[in-house]
């Protein structure tokens, strides 16, 4: 079960800090380029932007280069980021899915940052997993197995909320969610 618990924050690791830290890189250039939906409403909104998503992209990516590195040079029991292609993928789909979630808020009529619970916790597990799938199927089917995969759904909410309280608590986010 702990194993179980391990593989799943390894593995989504990349994915979290990804999410996470798109927040600390937050630009001006927003990528709807600051367009209307044929609703009226933005696209995406002013929360998604080209340097959110690329610093997030690049420091998960980072993190799970160096994780590799650690595990191949400690020989940990922990599952392996090969091809290390897969860090890209679940880095930059982690980030996909926050834009995708986003897209889905403003049809919504959710303005920038107004709370969509389950959504806001789990878009960004959705992307990863999804994109990652669409390159690497293998690595993803023999790495998120059924227990693996039920521990990301029960941690991930929790986590995400912790790390977002610390955001706010830090002056980085504007709400604690
Ligand atoms: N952010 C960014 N670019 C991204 C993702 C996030 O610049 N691709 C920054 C924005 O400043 C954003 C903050 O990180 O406001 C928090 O991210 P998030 O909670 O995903 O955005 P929200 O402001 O809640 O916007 P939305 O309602 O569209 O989810
Ligand atoms: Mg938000």
């Amino acid at each position: 079960m702990s194993f179980f618990i391990a593989d799943a924050l390894w593995l989504m690791f990349p994915a979290y800090v990804a999410n996470s830290s798109a927040v600390l890189f937050a630009g001006t250039l927003p990528i709807d380029l600051g367009k209307n939906f044929s609703d009226g409403r933005r696209i995406l909104g002013p929360g998604k932007t080209f340097r959110g998503l690329i610093g997030g992209t690049m420091t998960g990516m980072t993190v799970g280069v160096i994780q590799q590195a650690v595990r191949v040079h400690t020989l940990l029991g922990v599952p392996s980021f090969d091809p290390i292609f897969v860090v890209i993928t679940l880095s930059f789909g982690a980030l996909l899915g926050d834009i995708a979630k986003s897209f889905f808020k403003r049809r919504l009529g959710f303005e920038r940052g107004a709370s969509f619970p389950i959504a806001d916790q789990y878009d960004f597990v959705v992307g990863a997993l999804l994109f990652t799938y669409i390159f690497f199927p293998e690595w993803l089917t023999l790495n998120f197995v059924a227990p693996v995969f039920i521990a990301v759904i029960v941690l991930t909410a929790p986590i995400h909320l912790m790390v977002n309280y610390l955001g706010f608590r830090l002056g980085k986010k504007n709400v604690w969610w």
